[in-house]
């Protein structure tokens, strides 16, 4: 797919469902009792392979004009697959279904694409295998294919090495179904929205600073969730707004959900024209409308607890700060090689390309700001950030940038191109 410069964005645009909560929402409205209604649901690849892996469980989950009925089966419903459960590109589905199937009472074997299997999943297997459940990768090298034989599990305290939403969210699953409590320490606090859940649908869930705490459940009950935007969408309108010269973009009905909002943060320090309007604190997931004007930005560094909180915004970031004055450096950003591509890796290559001035390291970037991008060809290796970060880069660059494998965006935003277009003055 190929883009252009463009003049300016202006207007306002509702980006999809939240792709965390999303899942979520299916995940434990098939291993609750009653009906779970979600609106607002995120009908991105991912999100659907999720609903698919519990469909193959006897879960009757409907769809009428996007709103999504869960019919769930109670906490030991789920029936064993008569296939090979598909998680296709996402590690969220792969992670957080392993802990729901660790416990059950038959066996399964999980894979995904060619990316999912190149993603570590000792970071689960270790902590499931100490609550006693029987987890292997069949080609023994720590990725899916996982073959997992259902067991009767054990309460823990797993002192986790990564900060890390997936991995936590498949202990405390797991935990529902062990014989005592089960609590997980992060080094650093991730993404909170399992706690949250978990404790809307009747389970037993406290926290206290970086551990999460949760008890054996009998049955969790389904509820009504109402999905906010997913504020790793609204990243690329919020970078463009601020890149591109005359722009104004306001960004409707955005989580805000502190363990999410590093993005906004680092914008702030960054000297960036951004303002949250119409903010709802009514539930346990806030929203607000986000509105960007273009800005002059300033270099600067993005270390230690925030990068939990923006991890998935860290490669748009990073092409801000090719717009920024001065240095901006990411660092304690390792975490970025093992998602669906090595960000790190990757963006420092494309941006480049473009004649950015960037600097790969160990556990981030060094961004030296100011040195105007010119298009090229970018390999987004089918990873759907990378397509929609420089798809904004192309925007804001001199002449023509072809984007490969552009349609890789479906995982996450099937309509980001229409929508983006739709802002071009
Ligand atoms: C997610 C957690 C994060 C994030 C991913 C979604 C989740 O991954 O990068 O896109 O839904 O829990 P990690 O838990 O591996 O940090």
């Amino acid at each position: 797919m190929k883009f252009r410069t463009v003049s300016q964005l202006r207007g306002e645009v509702t980006v999809p469902g939240d792709k965390s909560i999303s899942h979520r929402s299916v995940m434990f409205g098939s291993i609750a009792k009653g009906t779970t209604e979600i609106h607002n649901f995120l009908e991105g690849a991912d999100c659907l392979s999720t609903i698919s892996c519990f469909r193959n469980m006897g879960i009757d989950i409907e769809n009428k004009n996007g709103i999504i009925t869960v019919h769930g089966n109670g906490l030991r419903g789920l029936k064993a697959p008569n296939c090979v459960l598909e998680c296709g590109n996402s590690g969220t589905t792969t992670r957080l279904i392993s802990g729901i199937l660790a416990p059950q009472t038959f066996d399964v074997t999980l894979t995904g694409d060619e990316s999912i299997q190149k993603r570590p999943m000792k970071r689960i297997m270790e902590p499931l295998s100490m609550m006693g459940a029987d987890i292997t990768s069949i080609r023994d090298n720590g990725c899916a294919p996982l073959m997992i034989h259902g067991k009767q599990l054990h309460g823990i305290h797993y002192h986790s090495k990564v900060a890390s939403a997936q991995v936590k969210s498949a202990v405390l699953l797991a935990g529902l179904y062990a014989d005592g409590k089960t609590t997980v320490t992060e080094p650093k606090l991730s993404r909170n929205h399992t706690e949250l859940m978990l404790r809307f649908f009747g389970a037993d869930v406290h926290t206290s600073g970086t551990t999460a705490t949760v008890l054996p459940a009998a049955e969790l009950y389904g509820n009504k969730i109402h999905v906010p935007g997913d504020i790793s969408s609204s990243v690329y309108f919020v970078a463009a707004g601020l890149i591109i010269p005359n722009s104004e973009i306001m960004i409707k009905n955005v989580g805000i959900n502190p363990t999410r909002d590093g993005l906004i943060r680092v914008c702030k320090a960054m000297g960036a024209d951004i303002t949250l309007l119409n903010e709802n604190h009514d539930y346990s997931e806030p929203t607000a409308d986000i509105l960007v004007r273009t800005s002059s930005l300033k270099g600067t560094i993005i270390e230690g607890d925030i990068i939990p909180t923006m991890i998935d915004e860290l490669p748009t970031v990073a092409l801000m700060a090719c717009f920024a004055e001065g240095t901006t450096v990411i660092r304690d950003a390792a975490e970025l090689k093992v998602k669906e591509s090595n960000r790190i890796a990757i963006m420092v290559q494309n941006l480049k390309a473009m004649g950015a001035d960037v600097e790969e390291t160990e556990d981030g970037m060094i961004i030296h700001g100011g040195k105007p991008l010119h298009g090229s060809i970018i390999d987004t290796k089918k990873d759907h950030r990378i397509a929609m970060t420089f798809a904004v880069a192309a925007m804001a660059a001199e002449g023509e940038t072809e984007i490969l494998d552009a349609d890789c965006v479906n995982i996450s935003y099937p309509e980001f191109y229409k929508d983006l277009m739709t802002l071009a003055k």
